[in-house]
């Protein structure tokens, strides 16, 4: 038997949408370089451009801006479900609940339409229960404002700066595509299912919110608060080390080099950061971690993934813990919606096979017995 465990190395799909380089740390989305994607446009553009094929015009930009406007609007009946959600329940476990509230097309194929519903309505779901839960008055959409502006507007009732848009922006674009990881991968397994678009956005979404995938920046944020100084650094990773431990925000599957979408949002935050005492710290973890990572895990090539800079760029802009991992996933659920209708354009349901390992013979010897 072909067995990989985490079907390493293995190819389960065929896609237009992005190509992850590991060895030589390049990320591209439909020919584009996703770091010159996050300098130079919006996520407007890019989601285009993942469900589109091409960077749009002028006047298709204006229509996507348009519908994803008016998909922005929360419905009053998933109003209530989240009011009746306990205040305890994981802000991802939230969403995941509010998206299988959404009624789905009953036709199969998935539509660009449902697309286009269900990125827009995130920012909402995540905006109204942080508020919620902080007994602040919901800010309804404001549709003067891009997307990842009004999210930031929706959070806090202010026009956000320019350089914190600039930043999400930027986070948004890098995060919002990359190939077959775990999430991404769910959801094309229960697209090639005929199952509908927001079944699919839900299981990634429980795939998303686990610490190995999505949910690192908030155990990079906890790292870099239990550490706390430059002094404290190195014993403090040394001693995670030396008992086999993790440290968030490093190593990859695929990159096996600087992880591209991480040095991107480096560069980007540099502007917002340069002078921050936080942010020296993390750039000195950073160097101490990747030296020590060198030292006790010698050949594997682990160095800063994308869940690294994602703290640091949340850090800078404030956004809330909690908010994290569901921000990733909203940028995220572009790339898994472009995926599900490329499944449906050419659609085979996944049926991987599996090697027993189990007890043989079992049920002649009982048989004997009886
Ligand atoms: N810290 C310390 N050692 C590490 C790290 C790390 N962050 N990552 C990998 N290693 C070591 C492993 O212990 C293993 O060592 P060994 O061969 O001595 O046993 C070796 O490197 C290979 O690691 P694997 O876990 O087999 O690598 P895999 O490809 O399965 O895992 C993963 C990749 C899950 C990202 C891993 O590197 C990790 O857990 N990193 C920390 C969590 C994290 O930052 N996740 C975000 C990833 S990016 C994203 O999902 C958007």
């Amino acid at each position: 038997m072909n067995f990989r465990p985490g079907l390493e190395g293995i190819t389960a799909v065929q896609t237009n949408l992005s190509s992850v380089d590991g060895e030589n740390g390049r990320l591209i989305f439909r020919g584009y370089h996703a770091d010159e994607l996050a300098r130079k446009y919006t996520f407007e553009e890019v989601i285009y451009l993942l469900w589109y094929g091409e960077l749009p015009a002028q006047n298709e930009l204006k229509k996507l801006k348009k519908q994803l406007h008016e998909a922005r609007n929360l419905p009053e009946y998933i109003i209530r479900i989240i009011d009746e959600l306990p205040e305890d329940m994981e802000m991802m476990a939230v969403l995941r609940t509010s998206i299988s509230s959404l009624k789905a097309n009953p036709e199969w194929p998935p539509t660009l339409e449902e697309a286009t519903r269900i990125t827009a309505i995130i920012p909402t779901i995540l905006a109204y229960r942080y508020r919620s839960l902080h007994h602040l008055e919901f800010i309804a959409p404001n549709h003067q404002l891009d997307h990842v502006s009004n999210y930031l507007y929706m959070l806090t009732g202010k026009i956000p700066k320019d350089a914190h848009i600039k930043v999400l922006n930027a986070y948004f674009i890098l995060t919002a595509e990359h190939g077959m990881n775990a999430a991404t991968f769910t959801s094309r397994v229960i697209a090639s299912t005929e199952s509908d678009l927001f079944s699919a956005v839900c299981g990634a979404i429980g795939a998303m919110k686990g610490p190995l995938h999505g949910g690192a920046p908030t155990g990079v944020m906890s790292m870099l608060n239990e550490i706390g100084t430059m002094e404290n650094t190195e014993d403090w990773l040394r001693k995670k080390l030396n008992n086999n431990e993790k440290l968030m925000g490093f190593g990859h599957r695929v990159y096996k080099t600087n992880d591209p979408r991480a040095e991107a949002l480096s560069d980007v935050i540099e502007s917002l950061s340069a002078n921050d005492d936080w942010f020296a710290l993390a750039r000195y973890v950073e160097n101490t971690a990747i030296r020590l990572l060198k030292e006790y895990k010698p050949g594997r090539r682990l160095y800063t993934n994308v869940e690294f800079y994602a703290a640091a760029v949340f850090k800078a802009i404030d956004l809330p813990e909690m908010l994290y991992t569901p921000t990733f996933t909203a940028s995220r659920t572009a790339g898994w919606s472009a995926h599900v209708l490329e499944q449906a354009e050419n659609n085979r349901i996944f049926r991987p096979l599996s090697e027993y390992t189990g007890l043989e013979n079992m049920i002649n010897e009982n048989t004997q017995r009886g």
